[in-house]
């Protein structure tokens, strides 16, 4: 495999932003956070969209800032938490390029997502930890089988999975 982009896919809080923009340092990439892209088209946050215009509307602009940035190269894509489990973000994001999932355990998530506010499939639950496990289920096959291979982050730092993954992406690159 080729691999034009490096693509980072999971669960919210596994880090694929804060690993994914260490990993586009080392291999000298640009770094693109579909979330941050739809912010900056929007000119408001994820939260504000979900409030705003529903959850559809978002995953509609989701789709296509997906296939806009797959179809470039030379990057690192960190995707929201659910845009692989659309079947045509799946593809496009395989055919643009090796695609990591990132797992981490429920208590890890649910400690690193931090401000629930910004999080709008888990802000209000009364109970984050029970949402994340049950999405957690129900997410993980489509995860596994859009995903090209898989990295567990819970006892690791972010330098030591960056490094991990960036060597893992050059090759890949070079077969
Ligand atoms: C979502 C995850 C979020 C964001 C939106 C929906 C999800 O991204 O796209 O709130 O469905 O899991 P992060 O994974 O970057 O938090």
């Amino acid at each position: 495999m080729s691999a034009r982009n490096l693509v980072l896919i999971g669960f919210m809080g596994v880090g694929k932003s804060t690993v994914g923009r260490q990993c586009a340092a080392n291999l000298q990439f640009d770094f693109e956070d579909t979330d941050r892209v739809i912010e900056a088209k929007m000119g408001c946050s994820v939260a504000e969209v979900f409030a705003e215009q529903g959850e559809g509307a978002f995953r509609s602009l989701e789709r296509t800032v997906i296939a806009d940035l797959a179809s470039e190269a030379g990057q690192v894509i960190a995707t929201g938490g659910g845009a692989p489990l659309d079947p045509v973000n799946a593809a496009n994001l395989r055919a643009g390029g090796l695609v990591v999932l990132l797992t981490a355990t429920p208590t890890t998530i649910l400690r690193r997502v931090g401000n629930l506010g910004t999080r709008p499939l888990l802000a209000g639950a009364a109970d984050p930890r029970a949402v994340i496990i049950e999405l957690l289920g129900a997410r993980m096959p489509l995860y596994r089988k859009a995903a090209h291979l898989s990295i567990d982050t819970t006892h690791r730092t972010v330098k030591q999975l960056s490094d991990e993954i960036a060597d893992l992406f050059r090759r890949e690159s070079a077969r």
